[in-house]
Formats: structure tokens, C-alpha cells, sequence
């Protein structure tokens, strides 16, 4: 039987993000949920965690399941993901095994892998999440990849439900790029144009000339905007982007055209510190939730004015983490083997 992973948190469809996130609204409020003993759930992280690892895992709990954290190269073996490599590195495992040995131990597996981002064409083929993809024969979480963070997806899109109500067509919700010190992936910010698009949103990405994003993914968020009633537009003024927005979420990234020049990049990116979200950039929004998927650089990112402000939905979007796995969760696992997404 296939197993039905959650890759790019398109796999619900619109309706069933929609589903998804009013579902974790009622967690949150005390529903009950159905409970899962004996089912365990192995999540890997080959990157850092604070938000993902600890909600899942409470999530995890919650339902009466057991969780089992890897990180490898700190407390599992540092594994390979290459296919046909000479494995004379610092990796003593490999990918083809560790996933099928993992899949006997637990129900659902989980990964963490961020983007290299030396090379786009590997980064674009999502290598790790692509192995885990191949070798499991049980259903498989994306913990945030190099394409993709589909949990933060569903924790933005009950954020926005919780607010704005649940149909969010025509919302104008602005993805603005910040400044950061380093180079960063571009898994959330795809994610919140994928989830705005699937919501039928208006959205508005706002980033300086050479900070854009995968023009294939652009491309595809566009078409499902238009499928579902909203549309995505790219502006390099943020004052412009922010102009009449509800939602101003924040975020920084490296450039698709950066594959290759980094250094250039990086020279670029230090003389655009005014794209930092100030109170005064928010005063161009219609009063406008903040949101950012965290961690972040304050005072760099974002002014505390407008992260500690009344307006700013940071902890409510973290703490939905928390509900929006568990539903999640209990969908996959309720629909026993079977496509838990005709539910
Ligand atoms: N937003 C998010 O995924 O946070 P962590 O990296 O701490 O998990």
C-alpha cells in the first residue's frame, strides 16, 4: 500500500488545509482527540530545532503515541544521503539503510534537512526528503526540507483562520524579505506563498532585486492562487508591499540567482539593513498581524517595537505548532493505511 506523506502540505488540498486548521483551532480550545497507544512516530533531525522538535513531540504525547528523536552526528550515527557514494567520509551510515531499519521500529517517520544551498539543482531535488520518500515503506513528515516547511504552513494558515476567519480569498497578505547576517534557505517563505496560494489569498512578496525566490515554485504558486481565487504579485519597494496588507509576515532568504555567488550576495545583502520591519514600514499595512516563523534576529529582522507590539502573532503562530501537528497526526493516523486526505 502507498503511504501517504506530507510533503509540501498541498497533499490535503485546500478544503483540507482549511479542515486542518480549524481542527487545531478546536485542540486548542479542549476538543478531545482520538488517541493512538502503541503508535510511534521516529522523527530525524540533521538540523536544529526549538519549535518543530518540541511540538511534535508534545503532539506526540498528546495523542498517546510515543516519539523517538535522532539528531544524527550527535546521538545516532551522521548519515549519508548520496546515492553510489564512496562512503570513505566522516559517515559511517547511509540513508538506504538507516530509513527501512527506522520503518521497523515505528509508524511514522519525520525529517529535518535544510537546503545546502551550493547547488540549486541539488537543492531543488530535495535530496534527503527525496531518500526518506524512496526507502519507506510508512508514511513520512517534512519537518521543514530544502523546498519545503509544510508544518509551519498549517500553524500560519490557523493563524490567519483564527484572525481573519476561514475564507481568507482576496486576503492581501505580504511576504516580506529582512535583512539577516547570513545566507538563509527558502523553504518557509515558499511555504507561505504555497499555503497563501492554496487559502486564495492576495499575496504580495516583497524582496530587494537579486533575492528572489525559485521562479518554478513562483510559477506554481501563481497557478494555485488562480485556481483557488487569489493571486501572488513581486514588488522590490516594501513600503509599496506592506501598503493595505492584513498580514505582514517576515523573513529572510538567500536568491535563487545567488546559487554560485554567495560572497556577492552576502556583499549585497549588508547594505539592506532599511529593509528592517519597523513600526513605521507596518504604518503602510491595514493595521496588520506580524508574524515570523522564528527563530529570529531582533533588532536586525525585525524592531522590537513591532515583534513585542500588539499586533505581532509570533507566539500564538508557535504555540499552534503544537495543535496544528496533533491534527495532523491524528488524521493521518485514523485513516489506518488509507488516503487520509479524502477524509
Ligand atoms: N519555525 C521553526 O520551524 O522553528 P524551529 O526551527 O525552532 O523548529
Amino acid at each position: 500500500m502507498k503511504p501517504y506523506s506530507f510533503v509540501d502540505g498541498s497533499e490535503p488540498g485546500a478544503q483540507g488545509v482549511r479542515d486542518l486548521a480549524l481542527r487545531a483551532l478546536e485542540l486548542r480550545g479542549g476538543a478531545k482527540s482520538e488517541r493512538f497507544p502503541d503508535q510511534r512516530l521516529i522523527g530525524v533531525f540533521l538540523n536544529p530545532s526549538l519549535r518543530t522538535r518540541t511540538s511534535l513531540e508534545c503532539a506526540v504525547y498528546d495523542l498517546g503515541m510515543h516519539p523517538i528523536l535522532l539528531s544524527p552526528g550527535a546521538d545516532a550515527w551522521k548519515m549519508e544521503h548520496r546515492p553510489g557514494v564512496v562512503m570513505d567520509g566522516d559517515c559511517p551510515e547511509h540513508l538506504a539503510d538507516a530509513i527501512p531499519v527506522l520503518a521497523e521500529y515505528g509508524d511514522v517517520l519525520a525529517v529535518r534537512a535544510f537546503a545546502g544551498l551550493r547547488d540549486a539543482e541539488e537543492d531543488r531535488s530535495d535530496p534527503v526528503l527525496a531518500a526518506f520518500l524512496k526507502y519507506s515503506p510508512i508514511p513520512v513528515i517534512n519537518l521543514e526540507s530544502a523546498l519545503w516547511h509544510p508544518l509551519q504552513g498549517l500553524a500560519d494558515a490557523a493563524t490567519w483562520v483564527s484572525h481573519l476567519g476561514e475564507d481568507l480569498r482576496g486576503t492581501p497578505i505580504t511576504l516580506t524579505w529582512a535583512p539577516h547576517p547570513k545566507a538563509l534557505p527558502a523553504a518557509v517563505p515558499n511555504q507561505v506563498a504555497l499555503t497563501a496560494a492554496l487559502m486564495g489569498a492576495n499575496l504580495t512578496i516583497a524582496h530587494p532585486e537579486g533575492f528572489d525566490l525559485d521562479p518554478l515554485i513562483l510559477n506554481r504558486c501563481a497557478n494555485v492562487a488562480t485556481e483557488n481565487g487569489g493571486s501572488v504579485r513581486v514588488v522590490h519597494d516594501q513600503r509599496e508591499g506592506i501598503r493595505g496588507a492584513r498580514v505582514v509576515v517576515a523573513k529572510s532568504w538567500s536568491g535563487f540567482s545567488g546559487y554560485g555567488r554567495r560572497d556577492e550576495e552576502a556583499e549585497h545583502r549588508a547594505r539592506l539593513g532599511d529593509w528592517t520591519v519597523t513600526a513605521s514600514q507596518m504604518k503602510m499595512s491595514e493595521n496588520a498581524g506580524f508574524m515570523h516563523c522564528l527563530p529570529v534576529r531582533r533588532n536586525v529582522v525585525v524592531a522590537d517595537e513591532v515583534i513585542d507590539g500588539p499586533n505581532s502573532w509570533t507566539t500564538e503562530t508557535a504555540g499552534l505548532r503544537r495543535w496544528t501537528a496533533m491534527a495532523l497526526l491524528e488524521r493521518m493516523l485514523a485513516a489506518r493505511g488509507e488516503n487520509p486526505w479524502n477524509a
